[in-house]
């Protein structure tokens, strides 16, 4: 069977990440093209691997190249529009979270889906390719936890990372969509239900620059789901201490959780003041083997011609929450579906 040809568009912080695991960690595909604004992103990726074709415009490379899939690791706010695209010249395609910035956007797509059903078209949310959140999955539909009650995730960036998050607020559809999304996900995914009621609440805690964008620099929602249980998640840039990333599931008989503690590894560090553990400190570092099942996962449902598990209607559902989310916080009050 011949290599699945794959082009990318956006070489930033993740897709790089993306890009070199096509080149060196992906069974059945083969990087051809990489796009990008940015000049010194493409060199980077060339001198990696000569045989990689740059281009500046996505057009021309959906155009002229001849690809079997294309993997979206541009903006959000671009994620519609390369989506579309691609969809429309026949390309099975792998598009980052969120599906679009909009429920306008979500549903768009999901026509362009609905009427090429040959193709595949997978959403990155990469925690569900995660083995300790597959195994959380596997306990909580096998019912060892008993009726889930209540969902909390807390995913938080470092502020070592704070001038790029920042930076990239302008196009990021803010906190909820951008980074709260993975526990919206996930809160859908574990209580088997949608919401009924959102209520948001946040600030700008430390860093006015993000009320520029009606943003904040930490925020938090609860929501109660159409079956009686409950969510909560908090969504923030300002952790010291590294990659804050924490998931919690409640439920009638046991409580399940992943890492209360950020912690990368069993390795302490002791000196005379104290007894350390070191924490991720990177989207990165956490999920390194989740990019790669994910991507995995998108080639061989193209190569055995069966869907990916994660839906349109996944992504519809968070990018609707994440909306009513947004909405709540900017109005100070409850909302219903
Ligand atoms: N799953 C995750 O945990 C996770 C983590 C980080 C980012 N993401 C998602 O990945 C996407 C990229 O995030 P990032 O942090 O890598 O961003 P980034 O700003 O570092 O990179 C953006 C890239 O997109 C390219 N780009 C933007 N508009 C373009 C256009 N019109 N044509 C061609 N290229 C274009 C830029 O040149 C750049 O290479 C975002 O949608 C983000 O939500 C997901």
């Amino acid at each position: 069977m011949k290599d699945i040809r794959l082009g990318i568009v956006g070489l930033g912080r993740l897709g790089y990440i993306h890009a070199n695991n096509i080149l060196n960690n992906i069974k059945g595909a083969k990087l051809v093209t990489a796009c990008s604004l940015n000049n010194d992103e493409l060199k980077k990726i060339k001198n990696q691997n000569n045989n990689v074709e740059c281009y500046e415009n996505y057009n021309k490379m959906i155009d002229q190249a001849q690809l079997d899939a294309v993997i979206i690791v541009s903006s959000s706010n671009q994620h519609y529009n390369h989506s579309k695209i691609a969809l429309n010249k026949g390309l099975h395609v792998f598009c980052e979270k969120p599906l679009g910035i909009n429920l306008q956007e979500c549903l768009d797509i999901k026509k362009i889906v609905d009427l090429k059903k040959n193709l595949i078209f997978m959403l990155g949310f990469m925690r569900r390719y995660d083995p300790s959140y597959i195994y959380i999955k596997e306990n909580i539909d096998k019912g060892v936890i008993g009726k889930p009650i209540l969902f909390r995730g807390y995913s938080v960036d470092p502020e070592s990372q704070i001038s790029n998050s920042i930076k990239y607020a302008k196009y990021s559809g803010g906190q909820f969509l951008d980074m709260a999304i993975h526990d919206i996900d996930l809160s859908s995914w574990f209580l088997k239900s949608e919401p009924k009621t959102i209520f948001s609440v946040g600030g700008c805690y430390s860093y006015p620059e993000f009320s520029k964008y009606k943003d904040g620099d930490n925020v938090t929602s609860l929501m109660q789901f159409k079956n009686g249980s409950m969510a909560f998640f908090l969504a923030g840039r300002t952790a010291s201490h590294g990659y804050n990333v924490e998931t919690e599931v409640i439920g009638t008989k046991a409580t399940i959780k992943i890492a209360s503690a950020p912690q990368k590894s069993l390795v302490q560090i002791l000196d005379n003041k104290e007894i350390a553990k070191e924490c991720f400190q990177s989207f990165q570092d956490r999920f390194k083997q989740a990019f790669i099942n994910e991507l995995q996962e998108f080639i061989n449902c193209i190569v055995q011609s069966r869907k990916p598990e994660i839906t349109i209607e996944d992504g519809i559902q968070a990018t609707l929450i994440a909306q009513k989310a947004t909405e709540s916080f900017r109005e100070n009050k409850q909302l219903y579906f």
